[in-house]
């Protein structure tokens, strides 16, 4: 069962990839004005919006996202070997990811041009994906039943999801560039949420490339992509006989997980943790 050991700042990380130091390096990033960051709580459509941002930075060419792995061409700034990726490629723009909430990470970004982009995803969605991903991921605890794994979400987990979304969208002010973009967005309107990538990233693009962008990224193409569908990753780290990185990819999914109870029980928690935020999302 999901067992809460090593902390930093408070909150649990997976120990497979994160080190003292390796956060340390993190919370004291010094990002470049020509940095774009990808933020999410895990499981939001991370991966989907580092192939949208290689994609587009390429114009449309998949050469790159279909030679390179995304953890090499866009890195979680937490992950020890994020440093030692940075430094042996020097690209014109540093694309970087991270999962880190804004109370550990925004002081670094204070001041900075650096340019983000908050993804997110209806929480419902997020808790069924992660619960799937912690029976393939061996680096994560066992997650038990959904009932139990569900308790966890809403508490605490990965330092409580609510926090994420409530403290990134929160100080704008405080961030001089940051583009908040939905799962659901990206789901309904690919086209779309990819005119509003290059556009904030200042990489105008042709109608041809848009449409490029759209078919390299879509659900199917990334799939099939070794470089992205993390089938590169060896058993012992995730266990592909037990399901796919690559699951369903779909909007309301939850709704052949949770119970009416679990349901109502989400429901409850969700409106006194939301309290005064005005985002809107999308469920189904
Ligand atoms: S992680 O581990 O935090 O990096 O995971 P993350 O990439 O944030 O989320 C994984 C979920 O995103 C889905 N996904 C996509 N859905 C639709 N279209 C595309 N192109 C796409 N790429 C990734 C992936 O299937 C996971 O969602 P679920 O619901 O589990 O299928």
């Amino acid at each position: 069962l999901l067992d809460v050991t090593e902390k930093f700042q408070g909150i649990s990380f997976p120990g497979h990839l994160h080190t003292k130091d390796s956060l340390e390096f993190a919370v004291s990033f010094l990002f470049k004005d020509t940095d774009v960051l990808i933020v999410s709580y895990p499981k939001s459509g991370t991966t989907w919006m580092q192939e949208i941002v290689t994609l587009v930075s390429s114009r449309g060419d998949p050469q790159f996202s279909r030679t390179v792995p995304n953890w090499a061409r866009a890195p979680w700034l937490e992950h020890y070997y994020c440093a030692a990726v940075l430094e042996a490629s020097s690209p014109e723009r540093r694309i970087i990811t991270t999962h880190l909430p804004y109370h550990l990470l925004g002081p670094a970004l204070q001041g900075s041009k650096a340019k983000v982009i908050y993804v997110s995803r209806n929480p419902k969605d997020v808790a069924v994906s992660f619960y799937h991903f912690h029976k393939i991921a061996n680096f994560l605890p066992e997650p038990g039943s959904f009932h139990e794994f569900l308790d966890h979400f809403l508490e605490v987990y990965y330092g409580s999801w609510f926090d994420h979304i409530k403290g990134w969208t929160s100080h704008t002010e405080a961030i001089n560039n940051l583009l908040h973009i939905t799962y659901e967005q990206m789901s309904l309107d690919l086209h779309g949420t990819i005119k509003k990538v290059s556009s904030f990233l200042q990489c105008p693009l042709v109608e041809d490339e848009v449409n490029n962008c759209v078919k390299h990224s879509s659900f199917s193409s990334m799939r099939d992509n070794n470089m992205i569908n993390y089938t590169l990753v060896p058993k012992d780290i995730m266990d592909h006989s037990k399901g796919s990185f690559m699951r369903k990819g779909e909007i309301g999914d939850w709704k052949n997980m949770f119970t009416e109870e679990q349901n109502q029980y989400f429901e409850s928690v969700f409106t006194s943790k939301m309290q005064g935020c005005t985002l809107e999302f999308v469920w189904e």
